[in-house]
């Protein structure tokens, strides 16, 4: 039997390889599909992909097995109508934790090793002459790291974080047992987590238990001089709590991928700031190869009856 799965992206060429991928994975497990892109249909579709889904797309869909979203996290998507009973599966790594892990170190170190300020000390130093100074060597174990959320992303970051010598300590739902992280589950150990932590790290999804909670009062808990790092999403985070802490000393600084407004306006206070660096939400991308035989495998596991990994849970809205 031909599988017929309904697919949605941004735009056409975004779409095409999603296609060919999937038709390729698909092949390769025995399952034959017939791949229409939005806005082509099928009247009684088995599955839908979405990227970026609107309205239409998913009331035209409210039929299928399972909708497959192509990424890792869902708060868009659960600001629309999703019918209740429609499973969501979103992705697991699909290459993305190898690139958070990338992205998280990179800025930790830079930030430990002070590569900010010496980068900015020869800018200025050009015209001036000077400031060929090495300064006071640190170490990644006087900056212990919390990463928030310990998923499938944050326990790949807390791994590498760890073998470049930083102390982790992992904030989740549920105290997870990670070697060498120090865990800690639930609302009431979070006071504990921020105040054992130097570097936070947000890698939470953004639900209505995590909106707006990084706020003043919680950064002003972490170790000072702390430094903030956010690869999870812009509300999560109450940015003129985070700026005036950077201003006041109480962290040394920030590195932001996200935003609570994307693009960030030009005119944005975070543009200009010397201590914050800045990333376009890119600090993991979805890969298609990855991700596509992630569903694929997915797709057969469902059609066997079977059950899969990333079914989201729509009372946590995760
Ligand atoms: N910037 C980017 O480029 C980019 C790319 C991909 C993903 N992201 C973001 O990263 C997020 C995390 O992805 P993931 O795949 O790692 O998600 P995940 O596997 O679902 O993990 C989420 C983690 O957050 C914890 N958590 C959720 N709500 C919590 C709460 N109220 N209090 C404490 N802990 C809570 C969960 O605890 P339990 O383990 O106890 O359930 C879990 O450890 C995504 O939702 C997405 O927003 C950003």
């Amino acid at each position: 039997m031909k599988l017929k799965i309904a697919l949605t992206c941004p735009d056409a060429d975004a779409a095409k390889p999603w296609r060919n991928a999937l038709t390729t994975q698909l092949l390769a497990l025995g399952a034959d599909a017939e791949i229409a892109l939005w806005p082509e249909r099928f009247a009684d579709p088995d599955y839908a992909l979405v990227w970026g889904a609107g309205q239409g797309f998913l009331d035209a869909h409210r039929g299928v097995k399972a909708l497959f979203t192509l990424g890792a996290g869902v708060d868009g998507l659960l600001k629309l109508d999703v019918p209740a009973a429609m499973p969501i599966i979103r992705i697991e790594d699909g290459g993305m934790a190898a690139q958070m892990a990338e992205y998280v170190c990179h800025a930790a170190l830079r930030h430990v090793r002070q590569f900010d300020v010496y980068e900015s000390a020869m800018r200025t130093s050009a015209a001036g002459g000077g400031a060929w100074q090495p300064l006071e060597p640190r170490r990644p174990a006087q900056f212990p790291v919390g990463i928030m959320g310990m998923g499938a992303l944050g326990s790949r970051v807390a791994q590498a974080l760890q073998a470049f010598g930083f102390p982790v300590n992992g904030w989740s739902r549920s105290a997870k047992e990670i070697p060498g992280v120090a865990s800690f589950g639930g609302e009431a150990s979070l006071d504990r987590f921020l105040q054992a932590s130097r570097i936070l790290v947000c890698m939470l999804p953004l639900t209505p238990d995590t909106r707006d909670l990084i706020n003043r009062a919680r950064l002003q808990q972490l170790q000072s001089p702390g430094y903030f790092i956010n690869v999870a999403r812009g509300a999560h985070v109450v940015e003129a709590d985070l700026l005036a802490l950077i201003d006041s000393g109480h962290l040394a600084g920030a590195a932001l991928d996200v935003f609570r407004e994307e693009p960030l306006p030009a005119s944005h206070p975070f543009r200009a700031h010397p201590r914050i660096a800045l990333t376009p939400h890119t600090a993991a991308q979805t890969l298609i190869d990855e991700s596509a035989q992630q569903i694929a495998h997915k797709i057969v596991a469902l059609e066997r009856g079977e059950s899969v990994g990333g079914l989201v849970d729509r009372s946590r809205a995760y």
